[in-house]
């Protein structure tokens, strides 16, 4: 027997493997919410311009409600005979009301059904990543304000190069996933639009409402092109791109925090919470959510990739290949969130080594720069005479082991002899860094005004 929904012109039923390929529902039964909401407005509307009595779209939308009660309490059988989550549940709604549920099909296709559920999926989701991450932003704010004033190393290169304060540090991470959550907006905005009544590719030749189903299901209007309606992606892929752009950062402040809570370096360290033990090394304390964090950048820039070169190269309209744009969107963004709320946590509980940090910040002849600009201001040097006259004051103090602040005035003046001693204010790391003034600088007062700024956007 063929299949019961469209069997019409088949004798026999799928093969085995054939089921195997083509069945969904294992993984789009996610969707099952958005595809009785989709249902319910389309019902709502055939009714509304009578090309189903009102009597019948009552029985429907009823039975409709009657299957999200089962699916919400477990009752619901799903089957992979019946493919993917729109046939599973019409299935169920013609056992529940009689042939009546077939007319929920008129004027639509699976084409544009799997168009509108997959949108308001991509849709919710958007909208709970953008509240995750200003959660995240306001755990980094508030500890920035908290350590506005504590200096650590500014590194490029990773080698040491100036010293920042880690307000200054987390504050970067803020306006980091700011963007990512106006991409995230953006994208929101562009796909906010209703495929429902593109039907199969061409449109209906019933008289339907495109503007009331779209105005029900939250659409700000429908999609002018039903070609473009059922066979574009570049929602999903749009939003895969701005996942992937927040997971690049998610996973440069989890490489950070990985280096930090090395013993070599312990800036920081993380709660119990976030790390784990080792079942061999007792001293251990691995920073397991970070790595994570990091690992599972790839799977998100994975999908992001899958789906771009599925559709590279699919003629309009819809394609079965289209099918393939679920899991890696389901696994990515499931992923993302849990990286979020991860990092979050991490974040909220992690406590800076405010000494250590202090004294790592002057390592490596960090206020070189300060020196060199001394020079330009006080002695009126040109900036690459100054640069030339630091280095090799640098290797004087590299020769003796010692930090810059540790050389003698006449060991400086050897060098440059109109040094005077006022130059010592400048080399030390608290002074390097209140003097970086300068609009988006170091400086504490700078990060703690920009902390508060944050926090109060964050707060409405
Ligand atoms: N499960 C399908 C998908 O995810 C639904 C659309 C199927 N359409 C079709 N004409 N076979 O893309």
């Amino acid at each position: 027997m063929g299949n019961k929904m469209w069997g019409g012109r088949f004798e026999t039923g799928p093969a085995a493997i054939m089921e195997e390929i083509n069945a969904s529902i294992d993984f789009d039964k996610v969707l099952w919410k958005q595809d009785i909401q989709g249902s319910k407005a389309h019902v709502e509307m055939l009714a509304q311009r009578k090309i189903v009595t009102q009597q019948d779209a009552e029985t429907i939308y009823h039975g409709l409600s009657k299957i999200e009660g089962e699916i919400e309490t477990g009752t619901f059988t799903f089957s992979r005979s019946l493919e993917d989550i729109h046939l599973n549940i019409e299935s169920r709604l013609t056992e529940i009301v009689g042939s009546v549920g077939g007319r929920l099909h008129t004027a639509r296709s699976r084409n544009d059904q799997v168009a509108v559920d997959f949108r308001l999926w991509v849709r919710d989701t958007v909208d709970s990543l953008n509240i995750q991450l200003a959660g995240l932003q306001l755990a980094l704010a508030t500890k920035a304000l908290e350590h506005a004033g504590t200096v650590m190393p500014g590194f490029t290169h990773l080698q040491s190069a100036q010293p920042v304060t880690f307000g200054h540090h987390l504050l970067a991470y803020v306006e980091m996933h700011g963007r990512d959550r106006s991409r995230l907006s953006d994208a929101r905005r562009r796909l906010n639009e209703s495929p429902l009544g593109s039907a199969a590719l061409a449109g209906t030749s019933f008289p339907i409402d495109r503007d009331m189903t779209a105005k029900a299901l939250g659409f700000d209007r429908p999609m002018a092109n039903s070609l473009d309606g059922v066979s574009d992606r570049d929602y999903v892929i749009e939003v895969l791109s701005a996942a992937s752009i927040t997971a690049i950062h998610l996973s440069r402040f989890a490489e950070e925090l990985v280096l930090w809570t090395t013993p070599q370096f312990a800036f920081i360290t993380l709660s119990d919470k976030f790390t784990t033990g080792s079942s061999i090394m007792p001293q251990k304390r691995n920073p397991d959510a970070a790595e994570l964090v990091r690992g599972k950048t790839g799977r998100i820039v994975g999908a992001l990739n899958s789906l771009l070169i599925m559709m590279k190269g699919l003629p309009l309209a819809y394609g079965k290949d289209m099918q393939e744009d679920k899991e890696p969107t389901f696994d990515a963004l499931s992923n993302l969130s849990l990286c979020i709320a991860a990092m979050s946590g991490m974040v909220q509980d992690m406590v800076p080594d405010v000494k250590r940090l202090k004294k790592a910040a002057g390592a490596g002849y960090a206020t070189a720069t300060d020196l060199a600009d001394w020079l330009v201001r006080e002695l009126n040097m040109p900036f690459r005479d100054a640069h030339h006259v630091t280095a090799r004051i640098v290797g004087l103090a590299s020769n003796k082991s010692v930090d810059l602040d540790r050389l003698s005035l006449p060991e400086m003046q050897s060098i440059e002899p109109k040094i005077t001693i006022d130059v010592f204010k400048v080399l030390g790391v608290d002074n390097s860094v209140k003097s970086r003034t300068s609009y988006g600088g170091t400086a504490p007062n700078n990060v703690r005004q920009q902390a508060r700024k944050w926090l109060k956007i964050l707060a409405k």
